[in-house]
Parts: structure tokens; sequence; C-alpha cells
């Protein structure tokens, strides 16, 4: 793991233990997994989710490939940090498709082609349909702004805040038909200040994210080739 790595999780990780955040389960091992996973991300947004990602990739935290971005908004940041990475993308513009099935089918298309093995949902604004999660059951994940089953849904920081709770958070689950309701990977626990506003909250919880969705990655990973050494 590269130095400026290992000092950003150890700040993390004090501000941690200073009351300051918790992350559920954390196993200070590395989780290891052979060979590289492939994977498929989608997102809709900023792309700092992708980016720590590919940081996680480059510093050796995470023994993945990203075989494609697939946005569905042309304007989306991700585009930009695929580019500047070297990574394939392809934008599948839900306003060009006549239905949600339809854009999934597309979207289900690229992922089979490049043999994707896990789909990861990073800022991916829109509902996915049962054909996606069932093709892709128990290999499909997303990251959402709270503590889940708290606040699921559209503008979860600011259910947060209107609801004046003192923690919130973030976590990363299964995908399943209902929104934001699979079985639960991993969570971080932050909390709201009185002086917070939404951008502060929102910038400590992704700071939250980008720790756990590569740890999260990296458990589903090893579930899956240890389910595939099994099947053989
Ligand atoms: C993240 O905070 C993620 O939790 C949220 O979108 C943001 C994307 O940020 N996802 C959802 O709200 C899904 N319901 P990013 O584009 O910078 O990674």
């Amino acid at each position: 793991m590269r130095k400026e790595n290992k000092e950003y999780i150890e700040k993390t990780l004090f501000n941690s233990l200073s009351g300051q955040s918790l992350i559920s389960p954390y196993d200070s091992e590395k989780v290891l997994f052979e060979p590289k996973i492939r994977l498929g991300i989608l997102a809709s947004g900023n792309g700092s989710n992708f980016e720590h990602i590919i940081k996680s990739i480059q510093n050796k935290q995470l023994n993945a490939e990203i075989s494609i971005l697939i946005v569905n908004n042309p304007n989306c940041l991700a585009i930009k940090k695929a580019i500047e990475n070297d990574i394939p993308y392809v934008i599948i513009n839900h306003r060009d498709c006549n239905s949600r099935l339809d854009h999934d089918k597309l979207v289900m298309k690229k992922l089979e082609e490049l043999t994707v093995e896990l789909v990861v949902m990073a800022g991916w604004m829109r509902i996915v349909g049962e054909e996606i999660i069932n093709r892709f059951k128990n290999r499909l994940i997303n990251i959402h702004p709270s503590l889940l089953p708290s606040f699921k849904g559209i503008d979860a920081i600011q259910q947060a805040i209107e609801n004046r709770v003192t923690i919130t958070g973030c976590t990363v689950h299964y995908v399943q038909k209902e929104v934001d309701s699979g079985s639960i990977i991993i969570q971080a626990a932050v909390p709201i200040k009185e002086q917070d506003s939404k951008e502060t909250l929102k910038k400590r919880i992704q700071d939250m994210e980008h720790i756990i969705l590569p740890l999260a990655i990296a458990k589903v990973a090893k579930k899956i080739r240890t389910s595939f050494k099994d099947n053989k």
C-alpha cells in the first residue's frame, strides 16, 4: 500500500477513534483474492467514488481491473476521470431509450460483452430493473449516503438533516428489487454536527464512502472467487 494512502486511512481511522466516525465491519487484515476481479462501474455524477476505486487499484489495495465505466448522463464528471486514467467508458443515455427496460438491456449487454464479474453502482442515480438484478445476483452492489435502512431514496443527506438525527453515514449493500434494501455489506457512521451545512456533512460522508466502497468491493470479490472455486 502506498504511503499517502496508508496515511489517509490512518488519519480517517484516527478520526473514527476520536468519535468522528465508525466503520463496521472493519477488518484490519487486507482482503486477498486472486486473480484480478473484472469490475463494471455505473456512475451518473461527480465520480469521486469512481476515482477512489481507481486509486485503490493503483495503490494495490484492490486487485481489480475496471473493464468499463458506464454513465447514463453525458455530463457525468466520471468520464473525465476515465479518460485521464485510460479506462474504457461508454455513455448509455437513458433519454435515448424508450423504456427503463430498454436502457437496462443496453447496460446489461455491455457488461456481459466484457464478462464483467462485479457491478458497482458508484453514484448511479437510476433504479435498475429485475433483469439486471437477477443476472448479477450477489454481484451488483450500490453505495448510498445514509445508514440504511434509514433515509432510503433521493437526497438521503437532506433527509437526515431534516429528521434532526445526530448520526448518519453511508452504506454499501447488495442491490435488490426494493430500492436501497438489499443486504448490507459495510457501513460507516458519521456524526452530524450542529454547525454542519449540507455540504460539510456531505464531504464528511463522502470521505467515508471513499474508504468503505473499495473495502466492500474487496469483500464481495473474495466471495465471488470462493464460490467460483466451490463450484468447480
Ligand atoms: C455518493 O454520495 C453516493 O452515495 C450517492 O451519490 C453520490 C455520488 O458521488 N448515491 C446515491 O445517492 C444513490 N442513491 P460521486 O459521483 O462523487 O461518487
